[in-house]
């Protein structure tokens, strides 16, 4: 059993505040009867909770995306810098951990869960499941810098990349491509782009596996995953031939 004001805020409705206000206005219902008081105790189990005509599905695990602005760092907490968890409700923190990290210039689709198995699921390098990257680099890009990330790069580690897929959308001074990759390594995008004598301004990382950023949400914004996007991240077995790759 929990406060009805706790199960709202864990299944999505906003922060403590913002649920009470949700209860004070008669948004919310318990088994199909209005209720207001945030103290009500409900079973997670078995309890119906619905507001604003929307069920509240109560999950063992929480998954969240949020659509990671340039500017601030995927980390728990920094003396200086604002984290990626300054942008999500202090309800919601506790037992949150990002799956995989983008760096503080790069900006796009960040999953956060309590979720552990689901996380290394998604980050295992034996899995090689896909992340998208949109990239704009100071540079020209030719075929033949997407000839080689297919083939794998020497980008100073002990290994060459994994092929990985470069679909030129712009060339010029600047260029624009989107990046497919199946691992994901310090700094690897920016990387890569070095290796075939670009430098990356503008990075974004558009979806991981199945799962796309979001259209609707404004950079900083974070939503709760449905239940079919959980379902299908949790089948999520990448490919190493470039299958479902972006083009
Ligand atoms: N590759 C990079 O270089 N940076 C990121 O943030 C993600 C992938």
């Amino acid at each position: 059993m929990m406060r009805l004001d706790k199960y709202l805020c864990e299944t999505g409705f906003g922060t403590r505040s913002q649920v009470k206000a949700l209860l004070k206005k008669g948004l919310v219902s318990v088994n199909g009867e209005s209720e207001k008081r945030p103290e009500r105790k409900v079973d997670e189990r078995s309890d119906t909770v619905s507001c604003g005509g929307k069920e509240a599905v109560y999950r063992e695990f929480t998954y969240l995306m949020l659509y990671k602005p340039a500017g601030v760092l995927t980390a728990r907490s920094d003396r200086q810098e604002r984290t990626v968890f300054d942008l999500i409700p202090a309800e919601l923190r506790r037992d949150l951990s990002p799956v995989g990290r983008l760096d503080k210039d790069t900006e796009g689709l960040l999953l956060l869960t309590d979720d552990g198995a689901l996380a290394h699921h998604l980050l295992s390098p034996r899995h090689h499941v896909k992340k998208v990257y949109f990239a704009r680099v100071q540079g020209e890009l030719e075929e033949e810098a997407a000839e080689s990330f297919q083939r794998g790069l020497d980008i100073g580690d002990e290994h060459p990349t994994l092929p990985a897929k470069l679909v030129i959308r712009k060339s010029g001074a600047e260029s624009e491509a989107l990046v497919t990759l199946h691992e994901g390594r310090y700094h690897q995008v920016k990387r890569m782009f070095q290796a075939v004598g670009c430098e990356v301004i503008y990075l974004k990382r558009l979806s991981m596996g199945s799962l796309s950023l979001d259209g609707k949400l404004a950079p900083g914004e974070w939503r709760m995953l449905g239940e079919e996007e959980i379902t299908r991240l949790k089948k999520e077995e990448g490919s190493r031939n470039g299958a479902g790759d972006a083009n």
